[in-house]
């Protein structure tokens, strides 16, 4: 950790213990792109893979040098070298496995979203508590160097006290690459905006109620919403909205991915650089002023990592904490249905065309 107040503490970073025994369940294109290269890069313990599709196994284990391949799901259960399954398949394919390594003991990182129902997601959260192991959800974006220093900046009151929060994407998403999700009803919120209501969360906590109006392409090229306008009210005077914008056709140089914090004593501002071209994007920016600091100076850091990969290390490394410390990981499955109750008050709130209360998912 690094001090002085000019210092902003936003890496994640892994626990004393980090030699966990990890298999992968799901060889495909976020395990490929995120998952392993960061692993690999903090050299943790990758015991072996699994996927159903054999081949698709065989090219991640060769391109990762993974030598055990598993030929099936209770396989790599069985095997007690084995304390972490991370686990990267389609939503509607998780909670069956979650099922299982949960009954198998089996501690689990699953990717969002946790389920594609808030009944399912509640079904993996009481199989791990009843299988008495820790599961986390890579929520990763809270780990973006973005997010994760404002958070710094919050947690250390330089801004005051919060009264808006912004996040702006308009961006080009090739949903053409993931044909499953492109005739899906539900796509941008629980895609995509899953994510910026995730750190919404994190950074200010919970919302009384959301207002949100979506739509799909006029184009009809995808069945669920891909624009969506999403606005938050809080209990303090705090108000926070995201935009989210899938069809920019204004080439590269318009996309933009723009995220904003005012507080009663200061300002933070900059760039996702994690929308510029998935999966490599570009290094997120910041600024901010804090009259805590500094009645007007500009303070402007340079930011290391991205959302993709590096962030990638943050709900890995906090499982880890979690199974040393006793404590919950900081995106744990309960701290999930929060994130989830959000998520589907959206979908009620486009369809019943009024603000939605959270807890009225149930
Ligand atoms: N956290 C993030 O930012 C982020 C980013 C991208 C994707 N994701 C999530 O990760 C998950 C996977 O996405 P992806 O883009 O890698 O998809 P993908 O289709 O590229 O890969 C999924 C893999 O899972 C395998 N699979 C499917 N069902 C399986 C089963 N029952 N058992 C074992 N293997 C199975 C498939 O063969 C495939 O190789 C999705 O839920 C997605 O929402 C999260």
């Amino acid at each position: 950790m690094t001090t002085g107040p000019f210092a902003l503490n936003y890496k994640p970073a892994l626990p004393a213990k980090s030699d966990y025994g990890i298999a992968v369940v799901g060889c495909g294109s976020i395990t490929t792109n995120a998952h392993l290269p960061i692993y690999r890069r903090h050299g943790l313990n990758i015991i072996g893979c699994f996927d159903s599709r054999p081949a698709q196994a065989e090219t991640f284990a060769r391109q990762f040098s993974i030598s055990k391949i598993y030929s099936a799901l209770d396989e790599l259960l069985a095997d007690k070298k084995v304390d972490i399954v991370d686990i990267a398949v389609p939503a509607t394919e998780q909670l069956a496995i979650v099922q299982r390594a949960a009954a198998a003991g089996k501690h689990m990182l699953c990717q969002k979203p946790l389920s594609e129902t808030f009944a399912d997601a509640r079904k993996c959260v009481k199989a791990a508590r009843e299988g008495k192991v820790t599961l986390a959800v890579n929520q990763q974006f809270r780990w973006s160097p973005a997010i994760a220093a404002t958070k710094d900046l919050l947690r250390r009151s330089l801004l005051g006290e919060p009264t808006l929060g912004t996040i702006q994407v308009n961006a080009l998403t090739p949903w053409h690459k993931w044909e499953w999700i492109r005739i899906k009803k539900t796509i941008d919120v629980l895609y995509t905006s899953i994510h910026f209501l995730d750190a919404m969360r994190h950074l200010f906590g919970e919302p009384l109620r959301i207002f949100v109006s979506g739509t799909p392409p006029p184009d009809g090229s995808c069945a669920g919403e891909t624009r969506t306008i999403e606005v938050l009210e809080y209990a303090t005077t705090l108000r926070a909205y995201v935009h989210d914008e899938h069809h920019n056709i204004g080439g590269r140089d318009d996309w933009y991915g723009f995220y904003r914090v005012e507080g009663t004593e200061g300002i933070v501002k900059g760039s996702l650089g994690g929308l510029f071209g998935f999966p490599t994007g570009v290094p997120d920016k910041i600024s901010y002023l804090s009259r805590k600091l500094h009645p007007d100076t500009w303070i402007v850091p340079t930011l290391e990592g991205g959302w993709f990969p590096e962030a990638f290390l943050g709900p890995m490394a906090s499982l880890m904490e979690s199974l040393q410390t006793g404590k919950p990981p900081v995106t744990s499955g309960e701290d999930n249905l929060r994130t989830l109750q959000l998520v589907f008050a959206a979908y009620k709130s486009m369809e019943e065309k009024r603000a939605v209360s959270p807890e009225e998912i149930q």
